[in-house]
């Protein structure tokens, strides 16, 4: 089927180093729609020769693009926003068609990658530094913020347009350039925001951006973590991919912010309003088919209100049309790939022969495609399930029993992740020690959506370290300078 966006340029299907370019060796990959399993467009498949060409580009553009003036930076980041929404449709159906989200949730991404690059066109101007106070006299002592230099951004599939926007807005801003990878998976929608960037006026060599398969992408990230020149790696993706990251990149010391994988409880107490929790839970876990690093992949709720909570999840997870995103009606796509789907199969087997049982779904649904699977909520499940231990990235919901407050904070914060955590409640004095015990960077309390441009996002634990978005989201790519001034 052919893509139908309404400018075809936004689908340049090539590299951006400088110039519009194909790998220097001319190798190609395919790029595969999820939902019917066909290839329908290609992109260069470059290599070490690639990825030092735009860390060279990046490079020599860094001293113009760090001297221009912050409010032009910032105008040229809104103009960029303005033409993000402007093309919000080709964009949206752009995102829905490599990465099989459905067109409501491609278009929702747009907004919500646009609200990004907003957010750091205000940041841009506000980079303030301090005076501070001289212990002595005779002294002025000032601390400067200036960009780290050139900043390398590996995105992810699941996100192809949120995630590069809300590491190239900050970076930007800031006055860093950028080399980026994005995910083999998902490389149009990257291409066609670099292109509109350029369209806002980002300077050639300012922003660099060169695609690679699954097999090449480790020769092209090396190059630049091997490089002193790179000052800065934004990573989005698995946790054992974060650590290799910071592994390699130790011997160049770059800052590194890591926004990795995530095993997010969702708590329901016996005093939640329960309608409220299911909207919730709804929200959280089936947002892009649970294809999102804060996807709740453990479901606690209080004994007392199980059964009931369960067959109204139930009902709600059986009643979801799942479907490709050309269908209107579609609220969960395919998954990514074949391995996403087998991974998830895994899951689910697993837990049955565990003991848990199936309340809904708990198939893959061949009928519609290779990688479809069926909106499932098992109950029953425990800790030692593959489900609860290893982030299962798809539409299941495993549920477990808890009877004492005490017992549910701990199995929440038994795992080696810490990104997000929900938990509904109507008591507000559980509500602040919940929230005080649960190990995470983001809790939900009595709300299932969390990310915003104006909040902090990033874990702790093994899910990684850095804030996205917020006030602090400049920080990350800026140093600081102590300046002293003596013989005054
Ligand atoms: C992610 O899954 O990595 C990002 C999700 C979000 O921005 O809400």
């Amino acid at each position: 089927m052919p893509l139908s966006i309404h400018r075809d340029d936004l689908l340049p299907g090539r590299n951006f180093i400088g110039r519009w370019c194909e790998a220097q060796q001319g190798r190609r990959f395919d790029v595969i729609d999820p939902a019917t399993d066909t290839v329908f467009a290609s992109v260069p498949d470059s290599g070490a020769d690639d990825a030092r060409a735009a860390l060279d580009a990046a490079h020599a553009a860094f001293p113009a693009w760090r001297a221009v003036p912050a409010k032009q930076r910032a105008q040229i980041l809104k103009r960029w926003n303005d033409l993000i929404m402007a093309h919000r449709e080709d964009l949206g159906r752009l995102i829905s068609r490599e990465q099989g989200k459905p067109l409501a949730e491609g278009r929702g991404e747009v907004v919500y990658a646009a609200s990004y690059v907003e957010w750091f066109a205000e940041e841009a101007t506000r980079a303030n530094g301090d005076v501070i106070p001289a212990p002595v006299t005779g002294r002025r002592m000032f601390a400067l913020k200036e960009p780290v230099g050139v900043v390398a951004a590996i995105t992810p599939w699941n996100f192809p347009a949120a995630m590069i926007a809300r590491k190239i807005a900050p970076a930007l801003a800031a006055g860093c350039t950028v080399v980026c990878k994005p995910a083999e998976d998902t490389p149009l929608t990257s291409l066609a925001l670099v292109k509109l960037a350029g369209e806002a006026g980002v300077p050639p060599g300012v922003l660099n951006i060169v695609t690679a398969s699954r097999e090449r992408a480790a020769e092209v990230v090396d190059v630049w973590l091997d490089d002193a020149r790179v000052r800065k790696i934004s990573f989005t993706g698995s946790t054992p991919v974060g650590k290799q990251l910071a592994r390699r990149s130790a011997d160049t010391l770059k800052k590194l912010s890591l926004e990795l994988g995530g095993n997010a409880p969702f708590i329901v107490f016996d005093d939640a309003d329960l309608d409220a929790a299911v909207d919730g839970l709804m929200v959280a876990k089936f947002r892009n088919g649970g294809q999102t690093c804060v996807s709740p992949n453990r479901v606690f709720v209080h004994t007392s209100v199980h059964d009931v909570f369960v067959d109204k999840l139930a009902a709600r997870v059986g009643a979801l049309k799942v479907g490709p995103a050309t269908e209107p009606e579609s609220q969960i796509g395919p998954m990514i790939n074949a391995r996403a789907v087998d991974k998830i199969e895994r899951h689910v087997i697993d837990a049955l022969e565990r003991g848990a049982r199936i309340a809904v779904g708990g198939t893959r649904l061949v009928s519609l495609g290779t990688n479809y699977y069926a909106p499932t909520v098992l109950a029953g499940t425990d800790a030692t399930m593959a489900c609860t231990c290893e982030e299962t990235f798809g539409p299941v919901v495993p549920v477990t029993r808890f009877d004492t407050e005490a017992e549910v904070v701990a199995a929440a914060n038994a795992t080696p992740f810490g990104l997000a955590a929900y938990f509904y409640s109507r008591d507000v004095k559980r509500i602040w020690r919940v929230a005080d015990a649960l190990e995470a960077g983001l809790v939900g309390i009595n709300e299932g959506a969390l990310a915003a441009e104006a909040a902090p996002f990033g874990g702790v634990k093994e899910s990684g370290y850095g804030r996205e978005g917020s006030v602090h989201g400049l920080d990350e790519y800026m140093q600081m300078k102590y300046l002293c001034q003596g013989q005054l």
